[in-house]
């Protein structure tokens, strides 16, 4: 199943929309879903999207020990997401926003299986290429994931509401080109590794994009327009900085002595050799 519809478009990927048309045609709503749009269209014009990760690998593919370092690390995105989720579910303002939200949480949360709640996933993938979940853990966290997680939990709890969907739905919308790149390189890395995660990532997080961008439409100010502007552009300058953090790792060679002399040697230390 592909879900790209919205909640403006009356579905969810699994629960029923708590929104009608109403919700969104009025004049607030539509400044908000005006400002919104653009946003996000400015937004792809960020460095984020056009930066050398996107294609490195496709000009020289990563060592197994890059590829591994990479995936491991970003462990710490995936890890604490679900928990940022229930915490902006936590602050919706009434039942509907709350509601909305659960879809998402839900999704995430494996549809009711924990084997297969997304951060469960994870470490399934990376246990097919030989990383342990408590070398995973372990991991030290990169400086770029560290500012990228701080920077989404202070909006979330500190924020409005509203703002904190619209750094949600730029979030989603960053996951179909990055996760793509992650994707082929996992893949064409190791020829036995466990895709199930990245299988349920691409057009679904778009339309949690949509869903979020919708919750900010229906929730948003206007004075929330230059403080969500701003809380999306750090988000983006964030998670730039760890693709320049990648990049790096590889420019700087794919040994395992090199990539863990840099500045992980709990990620390389922990990382098996690929399957032959
Ligand atoms: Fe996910």
């Amino acid at each position: 199943m592909t879900p790209t519809t919205t909640l403006g478009g009356g579905v969810m990927e699994h629960f029923k929309t708590p929104f009608g048309l109403s919700d969104l045609t009025t004049a607030s709503s539509i400044d908000n879903q005006k400002f919104f749009t653009n946003t996000l269209r400015t937004s792809k014009n960020h460095r984020f999207f056009t930066h050398p990760f996107m294609s490195t690998f496709d000009r020289s593919p990563p060592s197994p020990e890059l590829a591994s370092f990479i995936l491991t690390s970003f462990y710490k995105i995936v890890s604490p997401f679900t928990g940022l989720l229930c915490l902006l579910g936590a602050r919706a303002p009434n039942l509907r926003s709350r509601f909305a939200l659960m879809d998402n949480i839900y999704e995430e949360m494996g549809c009711g299986d924990l084997q297969s709640a997304h951060p469960s996933l994870y470490l399934q993938m990376l246990a097919s290429i030989g990383v342990r979940s408590e070398s995973a853990e372990a991991a030290p966290t990169l400086p770029a994931i560290r500012m990228i997680n701080s920077h989404l939990r202070e909006v979330v709890e500190h924020g409005d509401f509203a703002v904190a969907c619209a750094l949600l739905a730029s979030a989603e919308a960053t996951i179909p080109s990055s996760f793509a790149v992650l994707a082929r390189m996992a893949k064409r890395t190791f020829d036995s590794i466990d895709m199930t995660f990245f299988d349920r990532h691409g057009p679904r997080d778009e339309g949690h994009s949509d869903d979020a961008a919708t919750l900010f439409a229906v929730s948003g100010k206007s004075s929330d327009f230059a403080i969500a502007e701003a809380a999306v552009r750090l988000d983006l300058e964030y998670r730039s900085q760890l693709l320049d953090e990648w990049v790096l790792a590889a420019t700087q060679g794919s040994t395992p002595r090199r990539v863990g002399a840099s500045v992980r040697p709990g990620a390389t230390r922990d990382s098996a050799p690929p399957p032959a």
